[in-house]
């Protein structure tokens, strides 16, 4: 091994300087950010701080006026959501894009869906509902969720946690590279908000990073290895569950202390 090895890692998803502006409203204002492999960041900050928009520049739903990102170290430009899907981040947003109709291995394969082999598939454009279902429980098996067995049960059916679970299941069998999570824990239980939480934890074993947008600071603390705090479209600073305290984070936050 050569001695630079041993030096600072190249991020899986790295961000420089990103400027969005909305009219006269400036909603990202120079924001940096790096994500490395294996670690939930977390991105906190009062009401129009932006952190939707700084997501939302990562992961192609806008496109930055100014700044530059890259994956694994290369420079890319997402123009479109699916751009950023195609390079293994996927999103879920708060409101969740599930199906309430189909059923748990429907929704987890809704946009890719698997065809039949041959004709049956290339022409008659039939589902692979078996392998389609096999799949889903393979991945909800991995990702540890154990009281989601049965992939044929509508999503309409299952509480708000195991919604959840199935949207960030979703994220975690495509998103090879980085999952970017928005309030994922927001209007859940508690003992639901945990099983969320415990998710993040497994998918960051797995050695995908996660981003994670959340106004619940114990959620932040128990689950971010380094937390993102933006304060007025910046980056007022980045910092860890143990380098400071939850009232230390607040107060940068809101601006009450500097770091
Ligand atoms: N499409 C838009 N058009 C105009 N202004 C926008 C738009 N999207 C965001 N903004 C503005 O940009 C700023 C940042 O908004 P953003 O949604 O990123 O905040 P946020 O940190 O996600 O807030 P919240 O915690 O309320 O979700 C706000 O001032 C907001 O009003
Ligand atoms: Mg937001």
């Amino acid at each position: 091994m050569n001695a630079t090895a041993t030096e600072t890692r190249t991020p899986v998803l790295s961000a420089k300087r990103l400027v969005k502006t909305y009219g006269h409203v400036v909603g990202l204002d120079g924001v940096s950010l790096d994500l490395y492999a294996g670690e939930v960041l977390a991105i906190i900050g009062d009401n129009g701080a932006g952190k939707t928009t700084l997501i939302k520049c990562l992961t192609g739903a806008e496109i930055p006026d100014e700044g530059e990102l890259s994956l694994d170290g290369k420079p890319v430009h997402f123009r479109r959501p699916q751009d950023a899907r195609d390079a293994g981040i996927e999103t879920v947003y708060q409101s969740l894009a599930v199906s309430p109709a189909l059923d748990v291995a429907a929704n987890m394969y809704l946009g890719r869906e698997m065809r039949r082999p041959g004709f049956l598939g290339s022409v008659l454009r039939m589902l692979d509902t078996k392998s389609m279902r096999k799949n889903a429980r393979d991945e909800l098996t991995r990702l540890g969720i154990s009281t989601l067995q049965d992939v044929t049960v509508p999503i309409e059916n299952l509480s708000g946690g195991q919604r959840q679970a199935v949207a960030v299941a979703r994220a975690a069998a495509f998103g090879s590279k980085v999952v970017v999570l928005d309030e994922p824990t927001a209007a859940l239980g508690v003992r639901e908000g945990k099983q969320v939480l415990e998710l993040i934890k497994r998918l960051r074993d797995t050695g995908v990073p996660v981003i994670l947008i959340s106004h619940n600071m114990p959620h932040v603390f128990e689950v971010a290895d380094r937390i993102h705090i933006q304060r007025l479209g910046k980056r007022a600073g980045t910092i860890t569950p143990s380098s400071h305290t939850m009232s230390e984070a607040v107060a940068i936050m809101t601006g009450a202390q500097t770091l």
